[in-house]
């Protein structure tokens, strides 16, 4: 009876979305067993991989880096596709870690790295513990470590916490210390909680939480990444995009079509559908923005953690009917929260001539509550942790900003928040002398001294992302909450309808499908989780239909 071929439909062009589409049409091409479409509401591919250019710059506004290249699906892409070099300076073409970094405390006081590294290895270490992995050197971090962990409550631990009773542990141990310089207004304790703070806040862009108490703890350990260099896309992050879409027919993909609902059939087979009714007997049916739609009896859902928050909210309703009850308690138990991306350029004396490089500059304030805060310093730029050119030597320079304050600053003119920056890091170089900072770089060898005088910076121009806003998004990635686990990623990735088994026709099973960084139990948050989590979906219904799965 029904000799058509089973339409696949997957929503969203992101990153999950193009490697299952590109991962059916190569296992199947020549055999022409499916019709594919793929609908992506935005005006470009991508998704959360977003390449753009910034003063003759190549930037990336989302996605950045490849966390680890051995092993990594996207390092591969990139290598096959001869994106790992450039004739264009891009963001992060010296690697992470070549600058030289300095920490400044509100004032403008640069702080002797004897002050700093202690606790920047205590965090570090308690950072490696909740991750799982071997707490090196050091012995006094082992002991916090240990007691910390013999202090904690079994539950709902938050990464928060556990690093906080960290802190309170290393005071418990260090009371006999050297006398203190004294710096400014500041005491040892302020300034070393304050330090310590300012690890925390790197860790929230990290991980793109509003607070470090929502971060649940116990899901850290089971996080993988990949061994091996961190590096940036020299070719833009788009490219690898582009180059999986590269493969599939011309008009494959649809621009612009926003999918407002889904309406499958929980049931399996209904009435309507034996009859093959209306759309031809297929179970599943998009309506789109505009008032059209689309029938499909398997669909790949894609859309971001945020997009699936809003759309099981009453006031929403995108799955007609509404999703199962494991599947509303996932997307409502996980995390998933906002990293947005701030750039902005130096004004050209600032880098061209050779009297000041800006440095590596790692950011120190004052807590919420205290008297000595600068009040010229807008509250969103105290979220930030470092401000650090995007190479060596560049005259751009890059803040991460995460949850609120992001939110913040994507309502924000680009006076104001060129005037925030521009004050605060004049605050923070007010004093002299830099003059240990040599260069940004450490391979550089030009000892260049300061002047002496303090810098007054006014910036030129600026470029941020708004993940937040932006409907088709609503955030950056997730992250495993408190109150949830990676069984809720698990059960996120499961297909509808369940007990699929018992339905009567293979076309009846697999209707709804879920791919997506935040389907990943072990690599959510990333391009290559997305991307894994794409050919998890293609494979599903390449083996539904008796297809070897490579
Ligand atoms: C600022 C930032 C920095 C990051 N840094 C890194 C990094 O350094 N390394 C790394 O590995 N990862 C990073 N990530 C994460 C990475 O970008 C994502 O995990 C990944 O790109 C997600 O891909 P996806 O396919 O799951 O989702 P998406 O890319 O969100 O794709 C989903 C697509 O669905 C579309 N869509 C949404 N709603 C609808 C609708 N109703 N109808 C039709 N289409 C719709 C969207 O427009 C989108 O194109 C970063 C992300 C951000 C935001
Ligand atoms: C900060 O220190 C300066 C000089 O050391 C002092 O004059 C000033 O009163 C102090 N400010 C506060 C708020 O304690
Ligand atoms: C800066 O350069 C001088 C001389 O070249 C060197 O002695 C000093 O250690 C350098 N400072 C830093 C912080 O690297
Ligand atoms: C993606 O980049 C374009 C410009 O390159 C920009 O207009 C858009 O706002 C960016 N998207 C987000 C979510 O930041
Ligand atoms: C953990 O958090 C969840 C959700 O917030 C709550 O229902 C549960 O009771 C908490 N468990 C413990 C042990 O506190
Ligand atoms: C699925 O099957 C299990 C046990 O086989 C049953 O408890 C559950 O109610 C079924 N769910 C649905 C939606 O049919």
């Amino acid at each position: 009876m029904v000799s058509r071929k089973p339409r696949i439909v997957i929503i969203g062009a992101g990153m999950a979305g193009l490697a299952a589409a590109s991962k059916l049409f190569e296992s199947t091409n020549s055999k022409q067993l499916f019709e594919l479409c793929v609908v992506e509401g935005g005006t470009r591919v991508g998704g959360r991989i977003n390449s753009s250019e910034f003063c003759g710059n190549r930037i990336e506004l989302g996605a950045t880096w490849i966390h680890g290249i051995q092993g990594s699906p996207v390092y591969k892409i990139a290598q096959e596709s001869a994106l790992l070099h450039s004739h264009q300076p891009y963001e992060g073409m010296d690697g992470f870690f070549s600058h030289q970094r300095i920490t400044v405390a509100e004032g403008g006081y640069e702080l002797n790295p004897s002050f700093v590294q202690p606790i920047s290895t205590l965090f570090k270490n308690l950072l490696k513990f909740i991750e799982g992995e071997p707490v090196e050197g050091d012995g006094l971090s082992s002991e916090i470590v240990k007691l910390c962990w013999s202090n904690s409550a079994p539950g709902n631990l938050s990464v928060g916490s556990f690093l906080r009773q960290g802190l309170e542990a290393y005071w418990g141990f260090v009371k006999d210390q050297k006398p203190f310089d004294g710096v400014g207004n500041w005491s040892r304790k302020s300034l070393e909680e304050a330090v310590f703070a300012m690890h925390e806040r790197s860790h929230k862009a990290y991980s793109a939480v509003d607070d470090l108490e929502t971060l649940d703890y116990n899901a850290e350990s089971e996080y993988e990444i990949f061994p091996g260099e961190e590096i940036a896309i020299a070719g833009g992050y788009s490219r690898v995009i582009e180059s999986l879409a590269s493969v599939l027919p011309v008009g494959t993909v649809q621009l612009g079509r926003i999918v407002e609902k889904i309406e499958w059939q929980p049931g399996g087979c209904s009435q309507e559908l034996r009859t093959g009714n209306g759309d031809g007997g297929r179970p599943v049916k998009l309506h789109f923005g505009d008032g059209s739609s689309i029938s499909a009896d398997h669909v790949i859902v894609t859309v971001s953690l945020g997009v699936l928050k809003r759309g099981i909210r009453q006031d929403c309703n995108m799955f007609i009917p509404p999703l199962p009850s494991p599947k509303i308690q996932a997307i409502s138990r996980l995390g998933y929260g906002l990293v947005d991306k701030v750039f902005l350029q130096l004004p050209v004396h600032y880098q061209e001539t050779n009297e000041f490089k800006f440095p590596f500059l790692k950011m120190v304030f004052h807590p919420p509550d205290s008297e000595l805060r600068d009040p010229k310093i807008p509250r969103w730029m105290r979220a930030a942790s470092s401000l650090y050119p995007i190479y060596c030597n560049s005259r751009v320079v890059l803040s991460w900003f995460a949850g609120q304050e992001a939110l913040e600053i994507e309502s924000l003119s680009d006076d104001e928040i060129i005037n925030g920056f521009s004050t605060t890091v004049s605050n923070l170089l007010s004093s002299k002398p830099h003059s240990q900072v040599n260069s940004t770089c450490q391979k550089s060898q030009d000892g260049s001294e300061d002047s002496g005088e303090g810098k007054q910076v006014k910036f030129d121009k600026v470029l941020r992302s708004r993940w937040g806003s932006d409907p088709l998004f609503l955030g950056s990635y997730s992250y495993v909450a408190v109150g949830s686990s990676g069984d809720n990623m698990d059960a996120l990735a499961e297909p509808l309808p369940q007990n699929s088994s018992n339905l009567d026709s293979p076309r009846s099973q697999l209707q709804i499908l879920f791919a997506g960084e935040a389907t990943h139990r072990t690599h959510y948050s990333t391009t290559h989780g997305a991307y894994l989590s794409g050919i998890r979906e293609a494979n599903r219904l390449l083996k539904h239909y008796n297809f070897d799965v490579v």
